[in-house]
């Protein structure tokens, strides 16, 4: 069974999601440790009903980011943390966590990366006139919303579409796809080739 810390900073839909999939027995994993960069953040809130240990750090502890990441890569450390799963974490993960979880932190982006890199992944693809967006799981680095794709979801963009209609079905892809990547982890079948490019095995 897959030990997951999740870091995130919002909602936690995403969190949910997880939470839900192991739950019905599709992902076998057991989130042991979730970590917000914000105290009001709703998914601390959804953690702590499914009855998950949480850390809430404040704003004063990420003036020194290299500090504030060796003290999460300790926590997730000490919690048996295999794999990092950033969920809506607003602050960029740094060399502590990298180097303490190499090739095992994952992020979830709603845009086709490298397009639309950043904070407004969805609306920065509506207003382009894009025809196609989606959803990305790559490993991090220490860059933003970078490092070896996962997996890709398309979504198409319709004429008469709003923001709001697109951004739920861009959420909706999120929330199939996080747990399913993480399911792959489960399973083994994930690996990275030499050329740094991420290869799915057969189940
Ligand atoms: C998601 O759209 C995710 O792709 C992005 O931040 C959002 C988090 O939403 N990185 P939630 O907190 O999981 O609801």
């Amino acid at each position: 069974m897959l030990r997951l810390g999740v870091l995130l900073s919002g909602g936690g839909t995403n969190l949910q999601a997880i939470i839900d999939a192991i739950a019905s027995g599709f992902l076998d994993a057991e989130i042991v440790l979730v970590v917000s960069s914000r105290s009001d953040a709703y998914g601390l809130k959804r953690a702590a009903a499914a009855g998950i240990p949480t850390i809430a750090l404040s704003g004063e502890v990420y003036a020194d980011p290299a500090l504030a990441d060796r003290l999460i890569a300790a926590e997730l450390a000490r919690a048996g943390v295999e794999y990092v799963v950033m969920a809506g974490y607003m602050r960029r993960v740094t060399e502590p966590i990298l180097t303490a979880f190499p090739d095992r932190v994952l992020n979830i982006h709603p845009a086709l990366l490298p397009s639309f890199a950043g904070a407004h992944g969805i609306a920065d693809a509506f207003h382009a006139g894009v025809k196609l967006t989606g959803v990305t799981v790559h490993f991090a680095d220490a860059a933003y919303d970078r490092g070896p794709i996962i997996a890709q979801r398309a979504i198409p963009i319709e004429e008469d579409d709003t923001l709001e209609a697109l951004e739920e079905r861009v959420h909706a892809v999120e929330h199939l796809l996080y747990p399913e990547v993480l399911q792959w982890l489960a399973a083994g079948r994930v690996s990275i080739n030499d050329q740094r490019h991420v290869c799915i095995g057969l189940p």
